[in-house]
């Protein structure tokens, strides 16, 4: 699917993370990728994360996944909601409306959550720490946007909606089939189901916090100290007061930390493997018996092609004019000469061919059937 009469640079100039911007209808053609059915299904399934969202006048109550088929067919008259998470990874069709969104980069993607409503049905005013695009799949929905929230905004104490206490519109819209809603981090919303049937796909996206690239990395920067790399002084002078610890002390023990925070390839190689770690491990695509070589080139001579697990995250950054490390899952691959095109064809598609080259690349054939092997990318016979 396409977005026409879209202006990418003037939304990333005037709107990403900075303003809400109601995009209507702007696909050449909207045909909606699930029915409410095949969502409920997937609720009921042990390893999606799924809640199920009833509103009693101004009470909400959460019920989390997996579900129980018989609790979705008896869903009551007050108005309710179903949320899944990360239907992309499971229904490729859902995997495609991300396509159209990658004028903002792979690693900052996240998933596409799928609510589906009954009239009144909704999650409640809220803000979110994160990007999303809300886009309406089937039926309406009335959105209204409030001001920018914060640490600080007051919360309802039901932990398990995080509800605004106060919250005032100042904007109101109603969406039909194939409008966007973008909405910046921490923007006070909230969505209403008018009528039954409304499906919304919120196409969300990550932004690490400080908080936890500094946990990340430094843990990653204590496993790998050695016991033998201290403290050292063989310089020590005597000082007036033993009780001191001198300013020359500081600086060299300080220096200790922020000269291992600062190695910026380390940090580079760190931080793709981190990013790229699945998130819902259960999408396992690992054959039972590891590939074989010979074989994965013959079924690529064949005309096979290289399909990513849909749960896969693929990234790479550039480490040189010739090289690339390449990111998989949590893993993390260098890729130098022949095989960085590969690399980079891997994290352009969800699917490519192998050229002749690569077949004929020990190299790239070996980084292929590494990838088949950790359940990262399968072959796919030619239609
Ligand atoms: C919804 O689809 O009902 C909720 C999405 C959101 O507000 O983030
Ligand atoms: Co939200």
């Amino acid at each position: 699917m396409q977005f026409q009469n879209f202006d990418i640079d003037g939304f990333l100039r005037d709107y990403w993370q900075k303003k809400p911007l109601l995009i209507r209808n702007p696909w050449v053609e909207w045909v909606n990728p699930i029915e409410g059915d095949e969502l409920a299904w997937l609720a009921c399934e042990e390893e999606v994360e799924a809640r199920l969202i009833t509103r009693k006048r101004d009470r909400w109550a959460v019920e989390h996944g997996p579900l129980a088929e018989a609790r979705l067919q008896r869903t009551g008259k007050n108005p309710w909601t179903l949320l899944v998470q990360a239907v992309d990874q499971h229904v490729p069709e859902v995997a495609a409306l991300i396509a159209p969104f990658r004028f903002i980069p792979d690693w900052r993607i996240d998933d596409v959550m799928v609510s589906f409503a009954v009239d009144g049905g909704g999650v409640g005013p809220h803000f979110d720490q994160y990007d999303v695009f809300l886009l309406q799949g089937a039926g309406r929905r009335r959105w209204r946007l409030g001001g920018a929230c914060d640490a600080s905004t007051p919360l309802a104490s039901n932990e398990d909606v995080r509800l605004l206490t106060h919250f005032e519109a100042t904007q109101d819209w109603v969406l039909e089939p194939g409008d966007i809603l973008y909405v910046p981090p921490r923007v006070a919303h909230d969505g209403i189901a008018i009528g039954d049937g409304c499906m919304t796909y919120s196409i969300g996206f990550r932004a690490p916090s400080r908080g936890d690239l500094i946990e990340g990395w430094s843990a990653s920067l204590v496993e790998q100290a050695s016991a033998d790399d201290r403290y050292v002084d063989p310089d020590l002078q005597r000082q007036d007061n033993a009780g001191e610890i001198s300013r020359a002390a500081l600086d060299r023990l300080h220096a200790m930390v922020t000269e291992a925070l600062q190695d910026r390839e380390g940090f580079a190689r760190w931080f793709g493997a981190y990013n790229s770690a699945p998130k819902y491990p259960d999408m396992d695509w690992t054959p039972e018996e590891p590939v074989d070589l010979e074989d994965v080139r013959d079924a690529l001579d064949a005309g096979a092609i290289l399909c990513r697990n849909p749960a896969s995250r693929f990234s790479f950054y550039r480490q040189d004019e010739k090289s690339v490390a390449l990111f998989v899952d949590g893993e993390c691959f260098d890729c130098s000469g022949e095989i960085a095109a590969l690399a980079e064809r891997l994290c352009a598609q969800a699917q490519c061919c192998a050229h002749p080259d690569d077949l004929a690349s020990h190299a790239a054939m070996t980084l292929i059937v590494a990838l088949i092997n950790q359940g990262s990318l399968a072959l796919e016979e030619e239609a």
